[in-house]
């Protein structure tokens, strides 16, 4: 199979370059080589390669900014998927797109978690770019499947590897407690996608995170426990903690439509102990 990745110096698209390119040829493609913003530069460049899949990692991630640069994060979450789409449909490819929690308004109450099929209705500016970018591929294909994803971290700098910095350098650090969702893998991730596109499920929107729910702040008290950091950690709301981007207060989604799939998902405690293998080389 061939496989097109964008976005390829980032965090997602390093752990999915790994993954599949082990038995596929895998060409990656950084914001210089395919800016996904140019449609008529991603047309062309697609019907040259003839990708069996596209696998979109490229994307506008910093939050707080996007607040301030709505536009441009827009062009490059929301048209860029778009091109991709159209691109996708002229080869007839399949895309994967990965999209966010934050699509959601987070005002759902805590015992419950979010369905594929459960309204949208963003509050950051950065969670309607990427609502838009969801509906470009699906206004533009049928042949998408749509992960949405959340609290990402894998190789490179993440919030595991701050913390931790933060960790063994202070006597205390603060960490928003009132913000519930699933920290992520960025392997775990992309063995949801290596599964969804083994077994050929029906293409969709699929929400995949690890399994269970947590806090920043609970989130942060177990991978401090696993290294032994008696750092004191002080729960804050997001009130106190002031943010440019008022993030949802439960962003929690439902994994139920993978797993009636046969999609195998680890729970997020597993994966944090997985990755603090990897990065602390034990
Ligand atoms: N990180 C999270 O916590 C999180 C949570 C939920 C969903 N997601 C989604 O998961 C996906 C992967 O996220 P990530 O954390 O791996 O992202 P990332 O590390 O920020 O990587 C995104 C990559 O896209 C590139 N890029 C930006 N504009 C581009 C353009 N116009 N054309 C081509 N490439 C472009 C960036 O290049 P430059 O750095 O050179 O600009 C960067 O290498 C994204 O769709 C993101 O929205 C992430």
């Amino acid at each position: 199979m061939k496989i097109l990745i964008t976005g390829a110096k980032g965090m997602l698209a390093q752990a999915v370059k790994a993954k599949f390119e082990k038995e596929n040829e895998v060409i990656c493609t950084d914001v210089a080589e395919l800016d996904i913003t140019d449609e008529n530069a991603v047309i062309e460049y697609v019907k040259e390669i003839k990708p069996d899949y596209i696998m979109n990692c490229a994307a506008y991630t910093a939050v707080d900014n996007a607040e301030d640069n709505e536009p441009l994060a827009d062009k490059i979450n929301g048209d860029g998927p778009g091109n991709l789409a159209k691109a996708a449909k002229i080869v007839d490819a399949t895309l994967v797109h990965i999209s966010t929690d934050y699509v959601f308004s987070g005002d759902l109450e805590l015992e419950k978690s979010y369905t594929e099929d459960d309204k949208v209705g963003p509050v950051t500016a950065y969670g309607r770019t990427k609502l838009h970018g969801e509906e470009a591929v699906k206004n533009n294909t049928d042949k998408y499947y749509i992960f949405r994803t959340a609290w990402l971290y894998g190789e490179g700098k993440n919030f595991i590897r701050t913390m931790t910095g933060l960790g063994k350098t202070h006597d205390e650090v603060k960490v928003v407690m009132d913000q519930h969702g699933s920290p992520t893998y960025t392997e775990d991730l992309t063995n949801i996608i290596y599964q969804a596109v083994k077994k050929n499920i029906p293409y969709g929107v699929y929400h995949s995170t690890n399994q269970g729910f947590t806090t920043w702040y609970e989130f942060t008290q177990e991978f401090f426990k696993m290294q032994d950091i008696n750092c004191k950690i002080t729960p804050v709301t997001s009130e106190e903690f002031k943010s440019k981007a008022h993030r949802p207060a439960n962003s929690q989604l439902s994994k139920d439509k993978l797993l009636n799939l046969g999609i195998e998902i680890p729970t997020w405690q597993d994966a944090v102990k997985r990755y603090l293998e990897v990065e602390n080389n034990i």
